[in-house]
């Protein structure tokens, strides 16, 4: 364990992997605390590469386990817990606390809406704890209940937990775009929530997915599509292969023509990640940028003409 900072206003956790992108998203009042785990001063705030956020962590002195038990029950029913050390001992505070579900989701199952704390111990006699985190989800990772049949890549995975996070998703008779749709995992979620899906990809469909009822595909490019030529739709999603700033540029025509309610656009980033476009993205009114549990080098960015929920 590191030395710990007197007053934490926000503790995040790090997508593994990504410690120097959620280092330089936080800027210079962040501090490690443990492995995984950056402090700040500032209070909590939405941020990319973050895989859970403890949103008020209380620093919180304890003379026993039941203590800690106590403590804990009073400010919250349902806790995850971590452990850098002292793992007997945050067992023995866990097990005494209910169960929390790690069961997987079947989509479009809800995200739970009760909330997670989730609580360390920085000492034996000292407990960090925050009842109320960004992720329902323990450890902020959605699972699902896979379908290893129909869909024909996992990509599926990222649009499910997309939309499961964003606690909305296209319904029967709504309209959506799939930009860069090829093979058709996308493609499949949406028409399988009965949505009548136009598919564009230079590179052709899986036959199944492009022989559904609702599914149109066009082979073309999807930079060279028009908005006025397609008119108001629903959602525009979007995993096109290519550099963020030309993703960029797509998304702000899009934006300015109003014709969209909602959007679900991966950014991918290749090699070094390109700071400067991430913040771009971070910047747009109205959206959030995450990095999904299902997401590689890549963040995906939701926009909607409707209230977000504060954290995805
Ligand atoms: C990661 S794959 C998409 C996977 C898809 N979402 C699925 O669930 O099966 C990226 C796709 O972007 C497509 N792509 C790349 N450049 C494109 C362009 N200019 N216009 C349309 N599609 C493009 C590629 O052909 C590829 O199929």
């Amino acid at each position: 364990m590191t030395q710990h900072p007197q007053h934490i206003g926000a503790i995040y956790s790090v997508v593994p992997g990504f410690e120097a992108e959620l280092a330089y998203e936080l800027g210079a009042d962040s501090a490690l605390l443990a492995e995984g785990l950056l402090a700040t001063q500032a209070p909590a705030r939405p941020v990319a590469w973050a895989q859970n956020i403890w949103l008020k962590p209380e620093i919180i002195p304890i003379a026993s386990i039941g203590q800690a038990v106590k403590e804990l029950k009073a400010r919250g029913r349902n806790w995850a817990s971590l452990s850098y050390h002292l793992h007997r001992r945050t067992r023995l505070i866990q097990d005494q606390l209910p169960k929390v579900s790690a069961k997987p989701l079947v989509f479009p199952t809800p995200a739970p809406t009760a909330p997670l704390g989730v609580f360390m111990l920085l000492e034996a006699g000292t407990l960090l704890a925050s009842a109320r985190t960004s992720s329902p989800f323990v450890g902020g990772e959605p699972r699902f209940v896979e379908n290893r049949e129909a869909p024909p890549n996992r990509a599926y995975l990222k649009l499910w937990e997309a939309l499961t996070r964003l606690r909305r998703h296209p319904q029967p008779g709504e309209t959506c775009l799939d930009l860069g749709a090829s093979p058709g995992g996308w493609t499949w979620v949406l028409a399988g929530l009965g949505a009548q899906v136009v598919a564009i990809d230079k590179a052709p469909l899986d036959p199944k997915i492009a022989a559904l009822p609702n599914v149109i595909c066009r082979q073309e490019s999807a930079f060279a599509l028009d908005p006025a030529s397609i008119g108001s739709i629903d959602w525009l999603c979007s995993d096109v292969i290519c550099y963020p700033d030309k993703l960029f540029e797509m998304v702000e025509r899009w934006r300015a023509s109003r014709l969209v309610k909602n959007f679900v656009i991966t950014v991918k980033l290749q090699g070094e990640t390109d700071h400067a476009a991430v913040a771009r993205f971070a910047a747009l009114p109205d959206s959030r940028l995450v990095h999904l549990h299902h997401n590689k080098h890549e963040l995906t960015w939701v926009s909607s003409q409707e209230a977000l929920p504060e954290y995805l």
